[in-house]
């Protein structure tokens, strides 16, 4: 067992603004040893993505005391069986990119190629252990419960080793960090769902970390326009920034009655899906990876979908084999063609991480990073 420092999420549905209420506290916690298929790694960085503040704000209940975070890089430092050599292809040292979403490998739903989340990762990561059941943090020997099989906002955090995907070390921290969510989910839903065709053009609502990182690698595509659309103009212009061609509020886009064929909606709110499904084109997707509460609904044209061969695909982890793709990622970036280190609006520490929520839920900011190094 160590002693670590976390961001523990007290309380769910605390008034805004966070940093007066301060419904997360950055504490000691106890951390116990990873056992057989866990590692114990010492957090570098993590991002700080919509998908914490939905629980601290109530929109995806989860149990608490929980230690949020769930975009995170780190570096090996042991194994649960106390091997230090190889495993798996981890070796202590390595840097890791911890996944939010741990694929057993075993279930029907791992033999889907991505498509769909994993079973027992899923009930894991509802019940806030890691897979498998486990939960190695305490307090006073109250149990604290993990975010998604990560808790990055911490110290150190013990995973199971199927949350780690190890990267070569001139991936930087914070860039890592990013692949883990933001590029996963948004990239993911462009790479393994939109895949769009030369020629075709790819819009993208709600333009956070993880729109921005849906633009970024549309832009990776030979002769593909990207459309951003965002309520906020100054997303408008860091979309613009980042290379996509047009831009747009919700309300513009509708009045030039844009559309496009691959429609990728990433906010979390109905609104923004019935923007994206009036956005896509005859014979086109929308793919919506927005995570909503789950009493939101929507209203559709049923016959739109039928008259005009459209669909509508949900993704999760951007319909990922984490192990598969992160190296795609890695190779894009390297090849200079994926920006990843632009979707970093600041850095910020963890005794900060409650006013960095407040960022997030004002729109302010892309991705803020905690720095842990
Ligand atoms: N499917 C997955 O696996 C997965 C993974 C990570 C995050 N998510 C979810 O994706 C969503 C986006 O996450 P994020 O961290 O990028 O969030 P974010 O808060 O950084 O970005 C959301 C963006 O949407 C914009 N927006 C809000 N309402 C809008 C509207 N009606 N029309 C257009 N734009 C609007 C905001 O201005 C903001 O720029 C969240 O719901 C998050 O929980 C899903
Ligand atoms: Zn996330
Ligand atoms: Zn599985």
């Amino acid at each position: 067992m160590i002693q670590i420092q976390g961001a523990v999420l007290e309380r769910i549905g605390a008034p805004r603004p966070y940093s007066e209420s301060r419904p997360i506290s950055v504490v000691d916690v106890e951390l116990d040893d990873p056992r057989d298929d866990e590692l114990l790694v010492r957090i570098e960085t993590a991002g700080v993505c919509h998908s914490d503040l939905s629980v601290v704000d109530g929109n995806r209940v989860r149990p608490v005391p929980m230690l949020l975070g769930h975009e995170a890089a780190g570096i090996v430092e042991r194994f649960g069986d106390g091997s230090t050599a190889e495993r798996d292809g981890v070796r202590v040292g390595d840097r890791v990119v911890l996944v939010f979403l741990p694929r057993c490998g075993h279930c029907t739903a791992c033999a889907t190629e991505g498509l769909t989340p994993c079973e027992p990762g899923s009930a894991a990561n509802n019940a806030g252990t890691l897979l498998g059941g486990g939960i190695r943090l305490h307090r006073h020997r109250d149990p604290i419960y993990h975010h998604l099989g990560v808790s990055g906002f911490a110290t150190h955090a013990v995973v199971n080793r199927a949350s780690a995907v190890p990267v070569p070390r001139d991936v930087p921290p914070h860039v890592a960090a990013l692949l883990g969510c933001a590029v996963l989910t948004g990239g993911g839903a462009v790479l393994n769902v939109g895949d769009p065709r030369p020629g075709q053009s790819v819009a993208v609502v709600g333009l956070g970390g993880v729109g921005m990182a849906a633009v970024i690698t549309a832009l990776t595509y030979r002769d593909v326009r990207v459309i951003g659309v965002d309520q906020l103009p100054e997303k408008l212009a860091a979309a613009q920034a980042l290379g996509a061609h047009e831009t747009y509020t919700p309300a513009q886009v509708a009045a030039a009655g844009i559309k496009a064929p691959v429609v990728i909606e990433a906010v979390g709110h109905p609104a923004a899906l019935e923007t994206a499904v009036a956005l896509t084109a005859p014979g086109g997707r929308t793919i919506t990876v927005g995570l909503p509460p789950p009493t939101a609904r929507i209203s559709l044209s049923p016959l739109g979908f039928v008259a005009e061969g459209r669909s509508l695909i949900g993704s999760y982890l951007g319909s990922a084999v984490p192990s598969r793709d992160i190296p795609r990622f890695v190779a894009l970036w390297r090849e200079g063609r994926l920006p990843v280190e632009a979707l970093v609006s600041s850095s910020v520490r963890l005794g900060d991480i409650n006013e960095a929520m407040d960022h997030l839920a004002d729109g302010t900011a892309v991705r803020q990073l905690v720095d842990l190094a």
